[in-house]
């Protein structure tokens, strides 16, 4: 019997990464690439979200999930989906690091990383279909897939357009994150429970949608820590002329930052982000009103209470970064 809702997680996600180590691909020249990006693997934000809405019915079992249980199986393949849009989004951001680790394109090109990143969609696809509890959850899969493309799509054409708004940063950032993580919270529940209260469906879906909405404002902010390493190159995004929330802040606010912009000097950007430390402080307070929507969205709802406790402590875990 494990004790604590956190060990519990932890069991739990030794079997996402056991099972991940386990995926192969026939695909001979290329099975060491593969094997590379599926074993270097991330924090596992959204499997641990898959997971916690696992069990997340009142009521549900204490003991680790079994290695071949839907909920991780299904846990390892929404990891997959990141991935495939992680190796395709570093070709799209001419990213050099990922995870520590070179990129995909930077070692093959970026062909091979196109196609590698398909596999890798194609065979969590497969995997989904092998569990899947109903024909809604495969629907309910692919439309978020069309989703994230889409913001993905929608902030390509706003690459170096000064005028972009806070509306269309938020529809760009709610397709390309906030809906894998309102995936991963609804596909925890759909493997768990047959027939889910319609109130829990509704809270993994409000949680999962905000709390991945405060992930990429974080995480954009991170773009401009220059002082903290996370594994990725920084000043990425003004660099590829995509305008975060501060810029677009900056540039809603100062028609003369519009020309430090389009010089395309990121230092210059930095430099002048630093001097209007209000820019930053206005985009973590976008975050903070997300994370405290996300812990709204658990608040009577039919929820495990250790795992609303535990969901909670995620939240709060975020919201210490801003
Ligand atoms: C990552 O987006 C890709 C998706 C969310 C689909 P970003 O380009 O903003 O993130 P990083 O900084 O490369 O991880
Ligand atoms: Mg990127
Ligand atoms: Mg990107």
């Amino acid at each position: 019997m494990i004790h604590g809702q956190r060990a519990l997680l932890d069991a739990d996600l030794e079997q996402v990464v056991g099972r991940l180590h386990s995926e192969e691909t026939s695909v001979a020249p290329y099975r060491e690439d593969y094997r590379r990006l599926l074993d270097n693997h991330g924090k596992m934000i959204r499997a641990s979200l898959v997971l916690m809405f696992g069990r997340a019915q009142a009521g549900s079992s204490s003991e680790p999930f079994a290695p071949e249980s839907p909920v991780v199986t299904g846990a390892a393949a929404i990891e997959m989906l990141h991935l495939a849009t992680l190796v395709h989004d570093d070709v799209l951001d001419e990213a050099d690091t990922r995870r520590g680790q070179p990129t995909v394109h930077t070692i093959h090109g970026n062909k091979v990383a196109i196609y590698l990143g398909d596999l890798i969609l194609s065979r969590y696809m497969e995997i989904m279909a092998s569990i899947a509890p109903t024909t809604s959850f495969i629907q309910e899969q692919a439309s978020t897939v069309c989703e994230i493309v889409g913001g993905e799509l929608l902030q390509e054409s706003g690459r170096g357009n000064t005028s972009v708004s806070r509306n269309y940063y938020e529809h760009a950032i709610q397709g390309k994150t906030a809906a894998l993580f309102r995936l991963a919270c609804t596909t925890g529940v759909h493997l768990s429970v047959d027939s889910p209260a319609p109130e829990l469906l509704a809270a993994a879906h409000d949680f999962g949608q905000h709390l991945g909405m405060a992930f990429q404002i974080i995480d954009d902010i991170g773009d401009f820590d220059v002082a903290h390493n996370s594994g990725k190159p920084k000043l990425e995004d003004i660099r590829e002329q995509i305008y975060t929330l501060p810029v677009i802040l900056g540039l809603e606010s100062d028609p003369a930052f519009h020309k430090i912009v389009e010089l395309r000097d990121p230092l210059k950007v930095l430099d002048y982000l630093q001097a209007h430390p209000q820019l930053i402080e206005g985009t973590k307070e976008a975050a903070r009103q997300e994370i405290s929507q996300a812990q709204q969205a658990l608040e009577s709802a039919p929820i495990n209470p250790k795992v609303a406790s535990i969901l909670n402590a995620l939240a709060r875990k975020l919201a210490a970064q801003v």
